[in-house]
């Protein structure tokens, strides 16, 4: 099912698929368990093979972090150089130190992604070879997280999955449309694109019965991996989420980091913001039958969302009164 037999592979994919304990019914797709701790890696793998047979020896990405620790990992393997424009003071600390580990050069940009992503789109390509989302090899080897649920669950009812720049729900949906066109899955699963609510163009204009986005100039949330507003495959997901009869759906912040910390502590699953926004999104909706949330970014990228409480003690008598409360 996809177009190469081999390449730029660091074994991506094989994520965990984990039963919640948050809610009956709910799974949980954890992939921040790709090698470099986020679901990118599957396209990234396809994206930097095709670069790499097309003859390109220069990689460029716009990113909010995880595509361009993604980029950088997948370039070095394949002997590529990697260029990554980075929104100012707008990444989070573990991406940006993945991009500068791998050896990617590493451009920042005053503003939001969108800015970012437009200099790409308008520049970039003339020099390097793009990985953004807009190359549909990205969306091809994204797609494969379709193929892992299908093996281990069958067809599930609902697919949740956080939804930034808007290219993994169209990936996903397409991967579940191939299994039906197969005969395998009988029934196509509804998906439902979560976004934040103050970067959430989708949501709001699907609210208001849209059938485009309304665009934000200035995306607040939390979860800065999707802290977009301006999603340039937003064509794509609204086809995904009408062909499946499902959903846009936003929550607020306090909802992202709540989902955050209940999946930590009830399931043990430590995802970046971004990446529990798909919980979030399943813990709200009332859903019939079967739910994957699929968990895109590992809790190590953002370590600095997470308030870190300590307890001292100075001597083994404080330490056991301690552990017999
Ligand atoms: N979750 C995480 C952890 C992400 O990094 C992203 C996107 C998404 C969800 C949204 O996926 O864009 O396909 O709707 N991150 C991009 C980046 C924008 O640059 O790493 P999407």
């Amino acid at each position: 099912m996809l177009p190469l037999k081999s390449g730029a592979t660091l074994r991506e994919g094989g994520t965990p698929l984990v039963e919640s304990r948050l809610k009956p019914n709910l799974w949980v797709k954890f992939e921040g368990a790709n090698p470099t701790g986020s679901f990118k890696d599957r396209g990234m793998a396809l994206g930097v093979t095709v670069a790499k047979e097309a003859g390109a020896n220069k990689v460029v990405v716009a990113s909010t972090g995880n595509t361009a620790a993604s980029a950088a990992a997948y370039a070095a393997r394949a002997g590529l150089k990697a260029y990554v424009v980075l929104p100012k003071g707008n990444v989070a600390r573990g991406k940006l130190m993945q991009a500068a580990l791998h050896g990617a050069e590493i451009v920042v940009v005053d503003g939001y992604f969108d800015k970012a992503l437009s200099m790409v789109v308008e520049y970039g390509t003339k020099a390097a070879y793009p990985l953004n989302s807009f190359n549909p090899w990205r969306l091809e080897g994204q797609k494969t997280v379709a193929f892992e649920i299908y093996e281990e669950l069958g067809c599930p009812d609902n697919v949740v999955v956080p939804v930034g720049n808007a290219g993994n729900i169209y990936a996903i949906w397409k991967g579940f449309k191939e299994l039906g066109a197969l005969g395998l899955c009988k029934k196509l699963p509804r998906m439902i694109g979560v976004q934040a609510a103050g970067a959430a163009p989708l949501a709001k204009a699907w609210r208001e019965g849209l059938d485009r986005p309304l665009f934000l100039d200035e995306p607040r949330t939390v979860a800065s991996a999707i802290k977009i507003g301006k999603p340039i495959n937003w064509a794509k997901a609204f086809i995904a989420v009408n062909e499946s009869h499902g959903m846009f759906i936003e929550v607020p912040d306090s909802e992202i980091l709540r989902a955050q910390s209940l999946l930590a502590r009830a399931d043990g699953l430590g995802a970046e913001p971004a990446g529990a926004t798909s919980v979030a999104g399943a813990l709200a909706l009332d859903l019939p039958g079967t739910t994957v949330a699929v968990v895109t970014g590992h809790a190590l990228k953002d370590p600095d969302v997470v308030e870190v409480k300590t307890a001292q003690v100075s001597s083994e008598a404080e330490l056991l009164s301690l552990l017999e409360k």
